[in-house]
Parts: C-alpha cells; structure tokens; sequence
C-alpha cells in the first residue's frame, strides 16, 4: 500500500487500516538495520505497528536486483503459507515507480494464487503541486510523467509539447542540466521543486532557486504546460 510521499498525515485511513488489520507489515529498506523511508512516514503515523524490513537492492546489476526480489518474495510467501495476510508498504503511490510490483511478482511466481491488491497513495508530484500552488492541468492539457535516472535528455523530450505538463521523477542529480533545458524553452519561471518533502530534511519552492547544483534522489520537478498570460 501506498503510504504517500512524507507526511505522516498524507497517508490515507484506508491505508492505515490495511496496516492495522493486517498480521504482518512488510517495508523496503536498503540493509537490516536501515529504517526505509516508508517504514519511516508509518512509524510517525502509526507508532504501533511494527514493520518487517525486506532488503532490496536498487541500482546496479539485474541479477542482483531479482535475487533480493526472490528471497524478499521467499519471506512473504513463508508468512503467506502460515496464514497470515500481509501488507506492503511503499513510497507514495504502489503503482507508480514502486518496488512493489516486483515483489508481487516474485511472490506471485513462488505462490500463483496469491490474490494481491493494491491501496493507492498520495503521490510526491501531488503533494509538491498542493505545496507550491501550482496547477498542473487545466483543460485539455495533458501530462507527462518521466523518470530522468538515466540523465536529462527524456526532459529535453518531453518539453517538446508546450501543452503537456512534465513532471520528473529520480532527476535530483540531473537537476543543474533538467534546469537548463527549462531555461532554453521558456519553462524555468512556471517550474517548481519539491526535495525530500514532508521529511525534516525538506525544501520547496521554484525550480530556479534550486538550479545550481544537484539535488537528492527524493527530489520531483512539476512543470506546468505553457499558457497564454
Ligand atoms: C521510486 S520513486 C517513488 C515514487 C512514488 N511511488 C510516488 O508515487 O510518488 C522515487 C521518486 O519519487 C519522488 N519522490 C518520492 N518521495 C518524494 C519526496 N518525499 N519528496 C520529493 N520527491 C519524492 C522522487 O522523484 C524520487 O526520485
């Protein structure tokens, strides 16, 4: 489930109720001994229930993700097989740039009958809209949502419709060159910021204030489609 992007309050009742009634809470986390960001935004939202850490590998080689997939997927189905019903808790939105299909998948693939279902969350752009005033659709205006982990140029791409919002994920160290690009097509001024938002580490604001160097990984850039003024 879906525990929203920071905020304890940005995580829903349905959510928590997910959480409360389930017999075990799964979290992502990048060791053992590594409180993960959703284990975080739940233990400050619900201090009573306790999160089982499930150790993912991000970045680096395939085999070494789909390995930590299978032997987090062998700890779920291991509950599964003794009863009980489990919950999965993730970042904003699970079906947005999520661990959590992959786990469904592993666990589907050792245990095909599971029935898995999902509780949305309040995803990061939402919250950086909501934060920052900023309208992201009007009309039909549309948007775009890309991944820039792999650098900026997917932006340059997406900023090529002038009627589409663009939000990035996964930019932050791209930032200075993601930056660049909204200067050369005029959408630096409309473009917002939100790093780390709802954690104690947070920062909000224009796009431009923030250009100069790179920011972190939990970093989300909303840029509105332009408009007539
Ligand atoms: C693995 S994706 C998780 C997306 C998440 N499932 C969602 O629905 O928003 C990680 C990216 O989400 C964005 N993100 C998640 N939490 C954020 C936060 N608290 N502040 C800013 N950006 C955040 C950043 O772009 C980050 O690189």
């Amino acid at each position: 489930m879906g525990v929203g992007p920071g905020a304890p309050d940005l995580l829903t009742l349905r959510a928590l109720e997910a959480c409360r009634s389930a017999a075990r809470v799964f979290g992502p986390a990048m060791a053992p001994d590594a409180e993960g960001r959703a284990e975080s935004i739940l233990r400050r939202a619900a201090p009573d229930v306790a999160v089982e850490r499930l150790v993912f590998a991000i970045g680096g080689d395939e085999a070494v993700r789909q390995e930590a997939h299978a032997r987090a997927a062998g700890r779920v189905v291991a509950c599964l097989d003794a009863g009980e019903r489990v919950a999965f808790i993730t970042l904003g939105d699970p079906n947005l740039y999520s661990t959590f299909h992959h786990l469904a998948a592993a666990v589907r693939q050792q245990r095909p009958e599971t029935p898995v279902t999902t509780v949305p969350g309040i995803m990061a752009f939402q919250d950086v809209a909501a934060r920052t005033g900023t309208i992201i659709t009007d009309g039909v205006e549309r948007l775009v949502v890309v991944s820039a982990v792999d650098g900026a140029g997917v932006v340059a791409e997406a900023l090529g419709d002038e009627t589409a919002a663009v939000v990035i994920y996964k930019g932050g160290r791209h930032l200075p060159e993601i930056a660049a690009h909204l200067e050369r097509t005029g959408r630096l001024a409309g473009a917002v910021l939100g790093e780390s938002i709802g954690l104690p580490d947070e920062r909000v604001g224009a796009a431009s204030a923030f250009a100069d160097r790179p920011a972190a990984y939990l970093a989300t850039v909303v840029v509105p489609p332009k408009r007539p003024v």
